[in-house]
């Protein structure tokens, strides 16, 4: 199973998108089997999913006192989409500070446990993580499972230095999770102009890995309220076309850990 954290400390980079669109792609197009993970206190896969946070969520799961990665498992709840499964996030997710990790309230390893626990069944064939825009309890156990990370990003100016501080907390992880390898940035709402091309040209000069970008369209705003994927409600329209080659070159590239 390939775990993937999609994460970006940078608000509306589209993670979520991302998030929903490749996990529809690849269990539609691919047949894979597709765990997606809410991190995000926001609970906009969770809603977009149709999934009810009262019958599982992770942050149940990521409060060890409950108990153990089975107790994890059971909060996994099946979506209306073949092949996609969900763990909810709940708004409680946003109370689980860093704090709560030092202290032992959280298990920021259960993730990490229960990846494994689902690695030994068999059950997915891609796990992904869909992170908040900050870095707290949920974020840190999605980068201690995940053995790659895809970082969507606008190339605008601001997010470009909103970057070093991410990057510190992907390294600072690494140590932990020496297996967590950086899969790439992935420019969202791509648009053709010099501004969009010196950026990648920045990344790539950096040493970063630039993903196929997706292009920006209305009908990515659309999706969130017919809470389907753009596969299917625009199949032909410049996001679901790039996100579809994202998951093409997501399939040749392997991943480090599945
Ligand atoms: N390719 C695209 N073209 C145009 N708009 C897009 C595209 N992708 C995403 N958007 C829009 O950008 C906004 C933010 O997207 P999204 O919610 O996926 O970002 P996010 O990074 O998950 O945000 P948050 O940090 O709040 O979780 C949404 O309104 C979405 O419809
Ligand atoms: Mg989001």
């Amino acid at each position: 199973m390939r775990t993937i954290a999609i994460m970006n400390l940078k608000g509306g980079v589209a993670k979520t998108t991302t998030t929903v669109n490749v996990a529809a792609i690849l269990a539609r197009d691919h047949k894979k089997r597709v765990l997606v993970v809410d991190a995000d206190s926001q609970c906009n896969t969770t809603e977009f999913f149709g999934a009810d946070p009262e019958c599982g969520n992770l942050a149940r799961a990521l409060k060890s006192s409950w108990g153990g990665e089975l107790f994890a498992v059971q909060q996994i709840q099946r979506t209306d989409r073949d092949g996609v499964d969900i763990l909810p996030g709940s708004e409680e997710l946003m109370d689980l500070g860093l704090s709560g990790v030092e202290d032992k309230a959280v298990d920021a390893e259960i993730l990490r446990k229960l990846v494994r626990e689902l690695e030994v069944v068999d059950r997915y064939d891609f796990c992904l993580v869909d992170c908040p825009p900050a870095f707290n309890a949920a974020s840190a156990a999605a980068l201690l499972a995940a053995g790659e990370v895809l970082i969507p990003i606008k190339l605008d100016a601001f997010s470009l230095r909103g970057m070093t501080n991410l990057m510190r907390q992907i390294y600072n992880m690494q140590e932990i999770n020496p297996a967590l390898e950086l899969l790439g940035f992935l420019p969202t709402m791509w648009y053709p102009c010099r501004y969009t091309h010196d950026a990648e040209e920045t990344l790539r000069d950096g040493g970063y890995t630039v993903l196929p970008h997706i292009r920006r369209t209305d009908k990515a705003d659309a999706m969130t309220f017919d809470q389907r994927p753009l596969i299917e409600t625009s199949p032909r329209c410049a996001a679901a076309v790039d996100y579809r080659r994202l998951v093409r070159e997501l399939l040749k590239g392997g991943g480090g850990n599945g």
